[in-house]
């Protein structure tokens, strides 16, 4: 999205100042450019999309990506644009589709949509754009809802997914083949003081686990005994949150799944494979 997609930017533009007064027109978050459709069948591949899902295209153009979903891969969804003429055309595909129960549109700033009930959100924006919707994914989407990115990554945001391929359609759009699609899942918040409960054999006292968190990243430390003992291997993935204690001599892994103030979980002596339960509250 380069050449072409700066050139179309004026008149996405000039599209959504009839919609809006001077004061109130949205960030223009990209010109109308569609995904090819093979990228649009390969993002919701990579995302695993399904019947239980529910996907939101903030920016949906025609439709395809949540038309797609719904037809083919049975979720339901809705997307918005500025693009009214673009907006109109989706919803009239989708009553051709027949699918108008399970995919919508409409005249929105996805700036301002509520994206709370979304399982899977997809773009294909500016890299700007992208990035500015960072702050807001983090804090409205739930824990393990799948982000899709055609092109731009969000920074700082590492990956559960990332692929790479050449599209011969892409060269009219950015001027080279080179294509990408981000998967990333939205991390459980770990950041803060927790109050453990271990097995006996690790600790009769209560525990308190420091955890610092930087998007999906986590590390911290465990006070046992009067000492700090420091996480390893911390990972995150949407509530699902994992690592490794040293003790006495023994590694312990720790695997659990958060659901807001609360872990529950088990941990195993490495060694010996005996398991226990596990749990934590803020
Ligand atoms: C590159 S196109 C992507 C279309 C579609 N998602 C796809 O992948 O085929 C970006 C779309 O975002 C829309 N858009 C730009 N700024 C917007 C805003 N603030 N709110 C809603 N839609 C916006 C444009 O009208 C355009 O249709």
């Amino acid at each position: 999205m380069k050449t072409s997609f700066s050139l179309l930017t004026a008149a996405a533009f000039s599209l959504s100042t009839s919609l809006y007064g001077a004061e109130k027109q949205p960030v223009n978050a990209g010109p109308y450019v569609p995904s090819p459709t093979s990228v649009v069948a390969d993002m919701l591949t990579l995302a695993q999309v399904g019947p239980k899902d529910f996907v939101i295209d903030l920016g949906s153009g025609d439709g395809r990506i949540v038309l797609t979903a719904a037809k083919v891969f049975g979720a339901r969804g809705f997307g918005v644009d500025i693009n009214e003429k673009l907006v109109k055309e989706a919803n009239e595909a989708a009553r051709l589709q027949g699918i108008s129960d399970r995919a919508s549109f409409s005249i929105q700033d996805l700036f301002k949509t509520d994206i709370s009930k979304a399982t899977v959100l997809t773009m294909y924006l500016l890299p700007n754009t992208v990035n500015m919707l960072k702050d807001k994914l983090l804090a409205e989407l739930h824990p393990g809802t799948r982000i899709l990115s055609h092109d731009y990554p969000l920074s700082g945001w590492i990956p559960e997914k990332y692929v790479q391929m050449d599209l011969e359609d892409k060269v009219a759009i950015s001027g080279v083949t080179t294509t990408l699609i981000y998967l990333y899942m939205v991390p459980a918040r770990t950041e803060g003081t927790w109050n453990a409960r271990l097995p006996p054999s690790l600790s009769r006292e209560p525990v308190r686990l420091t955890l610092k968190q930087q998007i999906t990243r986590v590390s911290g430390a465990a006070r046992i005994g009067g000492k700090d003992v420091l996480l390893e291997e911390a990972k995150l993935r949407g509530e699902r949150f994992s690592f490794r204690l040293p003790l006495d001599g023994k590694t312990w892994d720790f695997t659990g799944t958060v659901k807001g103030n609360a872990i529950e979980g088990s941990v195993a002596d490495v060694g010996s494979g005996s398991k226990f339960p596990w749990s934590a509250t803020k």
